[in-house]
């Protein structure tokens, strides 16, 4: 199964992301979380990442392209891939058809959460994610089992840097303007599920897999 999750910051595609990465055991590319692991070991790309990440803006298509290209070539992509947070931008969507067919490859679905912007500041005001791993937690709606460590892995939990309420306001601001235009981009190639991604995490996890049509 190869994967594209699409949908605003906050809408949940890292939550369901974990559920499909289990479901399917296919590796998860979020690119969030490769520039995060970038910025912790102080590497250049981080270093560039960050700037733009801090400021809720689109890192440079440039940077991005490169990255996943390198990603998917990867043995593990072999049996298939959730791409989350990439494609972002129309230029890297059409990137991402031509890598896919340089590595004979193809996408089954693009998913596309959808969650109102009031719904979306308030779940971004009570996550922490995994230092580790990258999981997000939510301190009403996805509650760890230990307090502050993740699930999966037991590294440290934090909140991102990028969730002040401003910075959050500029992010779907460039949602709307630079990622809103993929859904119709993949409506067309017929590879568009929308899924409403309000609810319990659970309630939402079911819809994704009944539009995939897996239990
Ligand atoms: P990235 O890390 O990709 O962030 P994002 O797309 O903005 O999405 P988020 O991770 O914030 O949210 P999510 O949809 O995964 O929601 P989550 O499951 O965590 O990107 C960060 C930055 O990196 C970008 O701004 C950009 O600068 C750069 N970047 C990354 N990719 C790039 C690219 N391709 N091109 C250029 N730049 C790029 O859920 C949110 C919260 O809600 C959690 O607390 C969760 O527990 C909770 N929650 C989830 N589902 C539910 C539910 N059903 N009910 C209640 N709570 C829920």
């Amino acid at each position: 199964m190869r994967l594209i999750l699409l949908g605003a910051p906050g809408a949940g595609k890292g939550t369901q992301a974990e559920m499909l990465n289990k479901l399917f055991d296919i590796p998860t590319i979020s690119t969030g979380n490769i520039f995060r692991e970038h910025i912790a070991n102080c590497t250049e790309l981080g270093t560039k990442a960050k700037s733009y990440m801090d400021a809720g803006k689109l890192v440079p298509d440039e940077l991005v392209i490169e990255l996943v290209k390198d990603r998917l070539k990867k043995d593990d992509c072999k049996k298939g891939m959730i791409l989350d947070g990439f494609p972002r931008t129309i230029n890297q969507a059409k990137a991402l058809d031509t890598m896919l067919v340089e590595l004979d490859m193809a996408i089954n679905y693009a998913v596309n959460v959808e969650v109102a912007d009031e719904i979306i500041i308030e779940r971004m005001s009570g996550r922490t994610v995994c230092t580790g791993c990258g999981t997000p937690y939510h301190a009403l709606y996805k509650v760890e089992k230990v307090a502050n460590i993740c699930d999966n892995c037991n590294e440290k939990l934090m909140q991102r840097e990028d969730d002040k309420a401003e910075t959050v306001k500029k992010r779907l601001a460039v949602y709307h303007d630079q990622t809103k235009p993929l859904i119709n981009f993949y409506a067309e190639q017929g590879k568009l599920v929308n899924i409403d991604g309000v609810g319990e995490v659970e309630k939402v996890s079911r819809r994704v897999k009944e539009a995939l049509g897996v239990n």
